[in-house]
């Protein structure tokens, strides 16, 4: 079994995902959780994951990535595992797939729990987990038989540090433009499986358990995800051999034209008259002045020539 677990902060994400690890014995991959115990650890992966995570943002991918990329090449997570608050964008969600090609280990399906925004706010105000063995309970839902301290183990029990008005109102905020998306994403590629999230823990786990079924048995194959879209070679700009004068001789004359109707409806005047040289080689029509003086002086270099001519023959 390899699911991916969607839904806003609150939906029941981690309170699902603990009861179907021990349902199918595969582990509980929770980001969430990873970059809590690295912070709690003091290492450097987890200071750098901090000032996001007491924001209510989203730890950058290139973090969020080499923490799951590690974590599903473990060898309790060949047999599968349940992804909870991973992945939180597309970015990441593609990465998955790429991951989980290369593991030949293609996702079963993403589920979504649905919860209404109203009741969201109520679960995370009200939660509190063991900071010893991580079981959830819920001051108004679910809470321990003795105060602020775990059923199970006895130890103390925190309120989360992001579990305040103000990170909750930013982490749902971040939930509606960057992980919704989500949604039609898996949708579209027919991956998506949604289970009503409202109602006791263990209705909402036997909706989502007659859903897995198909998959547990291996009767309903995964659907497997598009292949990424080839990288486009961007083509060398080609310089234009065309001098800067043309260009803009070119332009203006786009300016003019362009604009012009195709067939003008306004007559075009007749072409001027001007010196047609005829086949014979005369010319017809206006004779072209010659310019002042210039006739003189051809004449009187003409007879000076002759003259030349003349003593010449003399002699
Ligand atoms: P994360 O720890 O994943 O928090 P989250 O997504 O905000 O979700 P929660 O854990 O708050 O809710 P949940 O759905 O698990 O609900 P739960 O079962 O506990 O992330 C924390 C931060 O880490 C992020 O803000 C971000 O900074 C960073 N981060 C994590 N992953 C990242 C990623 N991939 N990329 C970038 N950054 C990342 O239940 C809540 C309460 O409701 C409990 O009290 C529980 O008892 C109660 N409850 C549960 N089910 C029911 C029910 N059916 N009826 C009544 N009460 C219920
Ligand atoms: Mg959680």
């Amino acid at each position: 079994m390899r699911i991916v677990l969607l839904g806003a902060p609150g939906s029941g994400k981690g309170t699902q995902a603990k009861k179907l690890a021990a349902k199918y014995r595969i582990p509980h991959i929770s980001t969430g959780d990873l970059l809590r115990a690295a912070l709690a650890a003091g290492t450097p992966l987890g200071q750098q994951a901090k000032a996001a995570m007491d924001a209510g943002q989203l730890v950058s991918d290139e973090i969020v990535l080499g923490i799951i990329r590690e974590r599903l090449r473990a060898s309790d997570a060949k047999k599968g595992f349940i992804l909870d608050g991973f992945p939180r964008n597309i970015a990441q969600a593609q990465s998955l797939d790429g991951m989980l090609r290369n593991l030949e280990q293609p996702l079963d399906c993403a589920v979504l729990l649905d919860v209404d925004f109203d009741v969201l706010m109520q679960r995370l105000t009200g939660r509190r987990t063991c900071e010893n063995c991580g079981a959830t309970y819920n001051i108004f839902t679910n809470p321990p038989r003795l105060d602020d301290q775990c059923d199970r183990c006895g130890a103390a029990l925190r309120h989360r540090a992001d579990d305040n008005e103000v990170t909750i109102g930013n982490r749902l905020r971040v939930y509606e433009s960057q992980t919704k998306p989500l949604i039609d994403m898996y949708r579209t590629q027919g991956r998506l499986e949604t289970v009503n999230g409202v109602g006791d823990e263990d209705v909402v786990l036997k909706r989502m358990l007659a859903m897995l079924e198909p998959f547990a048995k291996g009767t309903r194959k995964p659907k497997l995800p598009p292949l990424p879209a080839p990288i486009p070679v961007k083509a060398k700009p080609v310089k234009s051999v065309m001098p800067a004068k043309n260009k803009s001789l070119l332009a203006k004359s786009l300016k003019t034209h362009g604009k012009m109707p195709l067939k003008s409806p306004v007559k075009q005047a007749p072409p001027k008259k001007t010196s047609v040289k005829k086949a014979s080689g005369k010319h017809v029509g206006k004779k072209s002045k010659p310019k002042p003086g210039h006739a003189k002086k051809k004449s009187a270099k003409a007879a000076k020539s002759t003259k030349k001519h003349k003593r010449g023959k003399r002699r």
